[in-house]
């Protein structure tokens, strides 16, 4: 029996029982811890690499108790060429997920030096140290920034792109170095996958969302307020365009998008070239309407007022997934009970996240 899977940018045939070997960037993140576990489940090896900036290690070590498997770990810094090139000679893996990077918003805008320099530079690195040892498979964690104030929802692949802050500058630069680089050589397979709003967390209770100080995002937030941490839940805006005047956005559960990121390695291994994928549910939720299902997963009312618009904020935005579900087979199967349910399991088994 064989099994097809990849060798730097080839297809190549392999005896089965000799597993694919996925290294992932900021792999003890939120979004990666969740994609560690699904990999490990699906039968993948992982390394990953993280400099622990926003991340603690005890991610890991849970991905591992859900999972009775083992991670490999190594605590770099994507902005170390040669500390990374080390890792790819020994580990030579045969793909890699790149989430590590900077993602706050307000503070791009306030330090965006600081956002260039780890996100350009880091990637740029990794980049040089795959083409340098021959891994030339690639998902990138993109996002629904790259196309800025939608004009239209639901918002397909081939909608307008353009930035709002330096942010999303990263994300949609490191697009565009992607397809340049693609245009160059064929022979590498890269997916540009669009994230919309994950939320959510694993069923387990062992892992979740964990931001340092007050969160930026409304669900870390609206769980913090129900587990008594922070007092008020500041709604940014009721007077938009939108059923309830509340900003609308497409929330997805991390599970779900974590088994995305299965489904694109299996596009690469059909040798696709560059493919670009919504990934979300195609449904819109106000931010009322997730206070409201927040209250039913904790048996709690949640105080909230309604405060100024926050700049920058569009008042719609979700997906159309179809494309996804058309190429990759995957479509988001949780819905918002589940997600603000396993939300606030994690929040109430870990009231101080990983570092209680
Ligand atoms: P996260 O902060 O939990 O994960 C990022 C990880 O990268 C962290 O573990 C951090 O320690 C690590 N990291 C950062 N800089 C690094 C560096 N220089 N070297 C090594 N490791 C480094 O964030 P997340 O929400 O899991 O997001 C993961 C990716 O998905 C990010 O690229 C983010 O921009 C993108 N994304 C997130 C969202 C969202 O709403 N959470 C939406 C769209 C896209
Ligand atoms: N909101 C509040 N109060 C808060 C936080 C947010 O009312 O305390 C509102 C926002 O105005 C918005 C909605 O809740 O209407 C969602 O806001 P988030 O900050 O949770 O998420 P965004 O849609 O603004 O942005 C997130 C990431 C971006 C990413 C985008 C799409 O922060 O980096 O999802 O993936 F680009």
């Amino acid at each position: 029996e064989i099994l097809r899977c990849l060798v730097g940018s080839e297809m190549c045939i392999r005896d089965r029982g000799d597993e694919m070997k996925v290294l992932v960037t900021g792999g003890a993140g939120f979004i990666a811890s969740h994609t560690d576990v699904e990999l490990l489940q699906a039968g993948y090896e992982v390394v990953v690499l993280d400099n622990l900036y926003n991340a603690s290690e005890e991610a890991l070590k849970r991905v591992e108790k859900i999972t009775g498997k083992p991670v490999t770990f190594y605590k770099e810094d994507i902005r170390n060429e040669a500390g990374m090139e080390e890792i790819f000679k020994k580990e030579k893996p045969d793909a890699v997920i790149h989430f590590a990077g900077l993602k706050a918003v307000g503070e791009s805008c306030r330090e965006p030096l600081k956002y260039f320099d780890n996100n350009f530079t880091g990637t740029i690195n990794l980049l040089k140290v795959m083409e340098r040892t021959g891994c030339k498979n690639l998902v990138f964690s993109s996002s629904a920034t790259v196309y800025g104030i939608p004009k239209t929802v639901p918002i397909t692949e081939d909608a307008p792109l353009s930035v709002l802050n330096p942010y999303g500058r990263t994300k949609l630069v490191i697009e565009d170095m992607l397809r340049d680089i693609y245009a160059a050589d064929s022979t590498w397979n890269i997916a540009l996958l669009r994230y919309f709003n994950p939320i959510g967390a694993h069923e387990s209770g062992e892992i979740g969302e964990d931001p340092q100080g007050i969160p930026n995002n409304l669900l870390p937030y609206v769980a913090k307020v129900a587990v008594g941490e922070l007092e008020c839940i500041n709604v940014f805006g009721d007077d938009y365009d939108t059923p309830d005047g509340t900003g609308v956005r497409d929330y997805i559960h991390v599970v779900d998008l974590a088994i995305g990121h299965i489904k694109a390695l299996e596009k690469l291994a059909t040798n696709p070239g560059i493919v670009t994928y919504n990934l979300g549910t195609g449904i819109g939720y106000s931010v009322l309407d997730i206070i409201h299902n927040f209250e039913k997963a904790c048996g709690k009312t949640l105080p909230y007022k309604i405060v100024e618009r926050r700049p920058g904020d569009a008042a719609i935005c979700y997906s159309d997934p179809t494309k996804a579900e058309k190429e990759l087979g995957w479509k988001a199967e949780r819905g918002i009970d589940k997600m603000c349910e396993d939300s606030w399991r994690w929040q109430s088994k870990n009231p101080k996240g990983y570092n209680a």
